[in-house]
């Protein structure tokens, strides 16, 4: 097979939402379906495996099957599929979004009694950054929720998004029996499954011909809601879901395995498959170019505790990777031979001989690599920038030894540079004790547990109260506005570009009216 044809049958993609909604329910029965494992159990043990550092460790803690990885990689009809892990609970993280960079299309997944929620909706706005193609997948209707119309509007009005539903259910809760297909007008029933052990049977039918497998009544007020719906949504077309205008909707329940199976198919079939990328000089890199470049979006440490390695997560942009092959990192134009990459199947972790557009590589990281590197064989390319996310958490770093300043530094911009935290520097004291920002708090825990095992030094952080930053351009006056008035605190960030702390967002907005040619921003403008 080509390099275009290997590139147009990946799908990568990653599954958004907001803690509970069943994401790693949903993971495990695309597995299941996907044939990648075998019977999904009911997990119970999940309380007790609440310290667990990942959303897919607490499954495999669960189901005792090793996916202990970032991407679970898994073939379904003609497509090879890369799921990556975007975590939602207490390792929500800035790596949460830097892992929407790698991808080509996200499922955001809403629990259906509870709409949209804060988390997925800015998860969905990183998504929207990039045009990303969003599938909605509707979940839980095992159980009552809102009314399908009503959730179809909270979408469209809370996300600014046009939706197309592709399929709509018939009953909910315990009446909830299956999906009609919008499109061909097929009626999906499902049934067996022993409570989402194992696939289900399905039955299917036209819909003209299900009145008396439905019953009159739930016939009828299928066709009414199909009615309504016609003036509700919007019709589906790729180009506006390729262009992240138009999201197409499916419901199902992820518990009992309803509705898996026609996602799951539109992934595979109709989800968008790698595209070009631009550099920073604005040239045009196609997927089938034949020149492998690829990017490093996540660098994850001690993934094997029993040895200290270092992982850098790369997606292959464009040409055949190969085993062994000599590539040139764009930063520093430093040569590495990657010898040793790894893939993840959804059952282990092994050897990567080859990796196309759209997949995943694991890399041993010898400590030159970092978040946003391009990789490419012969040339130094730089593709555009991971852009950082502001920081919801602060602290200030209480050395314990003073003696271990400088391991202390050391540690903290070689963390930096792995996007574990961020710093920011105080003018009027240079670069020396640096504030420390998070997007999840759980990364003060990974910089505590690292610069103890890696640098040996023991610290305290001190939580700062601050809980908003935000980038700041605009005129010379306005940085100049905030400066004199000795209540804004203005830091520096590592490229010397100036970033406004504050507490809450009311003195932001009173700068912003007050401070001539303010600019504020949310994410680094690159
Ligand atoms: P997350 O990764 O998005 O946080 O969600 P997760 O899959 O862990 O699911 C959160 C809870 O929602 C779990 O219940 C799970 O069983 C439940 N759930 C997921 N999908 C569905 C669904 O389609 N229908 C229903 N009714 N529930 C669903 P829990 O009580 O927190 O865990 P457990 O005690 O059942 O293990």
């Amino acid at each position: 097979m080509s390099v275009a044809e290997q590139a147009r049958r990946r799908r990568t993609f990653g599954i958004i939402s907001h803690p509970d909604a069943g994401k790693t329910t949903l993971t495990e029965k695309l597995l299941l379906y996907s044939g990648a494992i075998h019977l999904a159990g009911s997990v119970k043990s999940r309380k007790s495996s609440r310290h667990a550092v990942s959303d897919w460790m607490k499954l495999e803690q669960e189901r005792g099957i090793s996916i202990t990885s970032s991407v679970l990689q898994f073939e379904y009809e003609n497509a090879a599929l890369n799921l990556l892990d975007t975590p939602g609970h207490a390792d929500f993280s800035e790596d949460t979004y830097r892992v929407l960079a790698a991808v080509d299309s996200a499922v955001m997944l809403v629990d259906h009694s509870k709409g949209v929620e804060s988390r997925t909706r800015k998860l969905f706005e990183v998504c929207r950054m990039r045009n990303l193609p969003m599938i909605t997948f509707m979940n839980k209707l095992d159980r009552p929720g809102l009314d399908p119309l009503d959730l179809l509007e909270d979408i469209s009005s809370t996300l600014n998004l046009r939706v197309a539903p592709i399929n709509w259910p018939i009953g909910m809760g315990k009446e909830f029996q299956g999906v009609v297909d919008l499109r061909t007008r097929q009626v999906l029933l499902f049934s067996g499954g022993d409570k989402g052990a194992s696939v289900l049977t399905t039955e299917t039918m036209h819909l003209d011909d299900a009145e008396e497998r439905l019953g009159s009544k739930v016939y009828n007020e299928v066709l009414e809601e199909l009615e309504l719906l016609e003036g509700a949504g919007d019709p589906f077309t790729e180009e506006e879901f390729f262009a992240g205008e138009l999201s197409p909707i499916f419901w199902g329940s992820a518990l009992t395995n309803f509705g898996v199976e026609p996602l799951l198919k539109f992934v595979a079939a109709e989800s968008a498959s790698p595209g070009s990328r631009m550099t920073s000089d604005g040239e045009e890199i196609r997927p089938d170019d034949d020149e492998f470049t690829g990017f490093i979006f996540k660098i994850q440490a001690n993934m094997n505790p029993r040895h200290r390695d270092r992982v850098a997560f790369m997606r292959v942009v464009s040409g055949q990777f190969t085993r062994g092959i000599d590539v040139t990192i764009g930063r520093s134009g430093e040569q590495l031979r990657l010898s040793n990459p790894h893939t993840f199947m959804a059952q282990e972790r092994s050897i990567v001989e080859e990796a196309f557009p759209g997949d995943i590589v694991g890399l041993y990281d010898p400590g030159k690599l970092r978040i946003g590197d391009t990789l490419a064989v012969s040339r130094r390319l730089a593709y555009d920038g991971i852009p950082r996310f502001a920081p919801e958490h602060f602290a200030r770093v209480i050395l314990k030894d003073p003696m271990k300043r400088k391991q202390l530094d050391a540690g903290l911009t070689q963390l930096a540079h792995e996007g574990v935290i961020q710093l920011f520097y105080r003018p009027d004291v240079g670069r020396q004790a640096p504030y420390l920002g998070a997007v999840g708090v759980l990364q003060f825990e990974v910089l505590k547990e690292r610069l103890l095992n890696e640098y040996r030094v023991k610290c305290i952080l001190e939580r700062l109260s601050y809980q908003y930053a935000r980038w700041i351009s605009g005129s010379e006056e306005a940085l100049k506005w905030l400066e004199d008035r000795r209540d804004y605190p203005v830091l520096r960030d590592r490229n010397d570009q100036p970033v406004l702390l504050s507490d809450s967002l009311w003195p932001m907005n009173f700068a912003l009216q007050n401070a001539p040619g303010l600019e504020l921003h949310e994410v680094e403008p690159l």
